[in-house]
């Protein structure tokens, strides 16, 4: 799963622009045996045929970016964020475009620390003059985080991992496939971190009576972060609540009763801030049961977010275990 991840990890893909990791999603599901096809606003459904339910298990692909909004006499750039992004992790950050063109990121001089915002930075890409700066990008180009890739002991150090782990997760479940009869429809959703939005049109689409998403949550173990009872390493999180889903009590049971069965670590999750395509897919026509495997995460929406490999391994193996379960689709 390293090496995919890896290699997700590099490919090109904020929230609207995501035909470089589609791709890259297509090439690693090639050989898997699953009916694919990409729906109008770019979300890759990788189809297990089968009868008698279906199960939506989703994993956006899309990552956090920046979009110029201005290119000042100068040749430097204004931005506004495209997802979640917070003018502490921007400064001295390197960005790049997607025709490889790199920037770093400067601030105005500022007097009071509550001036430092969004708005107080800028992309330098080292032009010199506007004319220059418009051959290499326009208004509306996008950058995301310079790609890089760091193994060290069980920690894994890595730009995107928000929610690329969850694509590897998916993948690597996909490629050991236990032997089930319902239909699963493996979403790699689309323009999740602008709010949730391909989520919403591919649960419309496929009518699932169950769904899972599966992304990244934050952890309450680093210096002063704020209590929340999450770690690096405590293994998979079974989500309770965050701002957009209270996950459904017999998704949810069903999570713990499968990390239970198979003797799998696993934490109870409840995210103060934030949300995951969970919330999109249980809105959807009549309601659908939903609930959220979650990757514990340090520093999300960072250049550099952190997650522990065995929590990745064993979320993929409670995956596994769910979807083995009895009556997963007994009524409400
Ligand atoms: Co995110
Ligand atoms: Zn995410």
């Amino acid at each position: 799963m390293k090496n995919i991840l890896q290699r997700l990890i590099q490919a090109f893909g904020p929230s609207g622009r995501e035909e470089e990791i589609r791709s890259v999603l297509r090439e690693e599901l090639a050989g898997s045996g699953l009916e694919l096809k990409t729906d109008v606003l770019g979300n890759l459904i990788a189809t297990k045929a089968g009868r008698g339910g279906r199960l939506m298990i989703a994993a956006h692909m899309d990552e956090i970016g920046l979009l110029v909004t201005h290119i000042d006499d100068k040749g430097f750039l204004r931005f506004t964020p495209i997802g979640g992004q917070d003018p502490k992790n921007l400064l001295g950050s390197r960005v790049i475009f997607a025709n490889g063109i790199m920037g770093t990121i400067g601030g105005e001089k500022i007097k009071d620390a509550k001036e430092f915002k969004l708005e107080k930075l800028y992309i330098d890409i080292g032009a010199t003059a506007a004319a220059e700066a418009k051959e290499l990008v326009a208004i509306g180009s996008m950058a995301v985080f310079v790609p890089h890739f760091t193994c060290q002991g069980n920690r894994i150090i890595g730009k995107s991992l928000d929610n690329r782990a969850g694509c590897a997760l998916l993948l690597a479940v996909i490629r050991d496939l236990p032997p089930v009869d319902y239909q699963i429809d493996f979403v790699f959703s689309v323009q999740e971190e602008v709010g949730l939005r391909g989520a919403r049109t591919a649960a419309y689409h496929l009518e699932p009576h169950l769904a899972l998403a599966v992304d990244v949550t934050r952890t309450g173990d680093t210096p002063e972060s704020g209590p929340m009872a999450v770690e690096l390493g405590g293994g998979p999180a079974i989500k309770v609540k965050d701002t957009s889903l209270i996950s459904h009590p017999r998704v949810r049971g069903l999570l713990e009763k499968a990390a239970k069965e198979r003797d799998i670590p696993f934490q109870l999750e409840v995210l103060l801030r934030g949300g995951t395509d969970a919330g999109s897919i249980h809105l959807s026509r009549a309601g659908v049961p939903s609930g959220v495997i979650s990757i514990p995460t340090r520093y999300v929406h960072s250049p550099a977010e952190m997650i522990d490999y065995r929590d990745l391994t064993r979320a993929a193996t409670l995956l596994s275990a769910f979807m083995q379960q009895d009556q997963l689709f007994m009524a409400p």
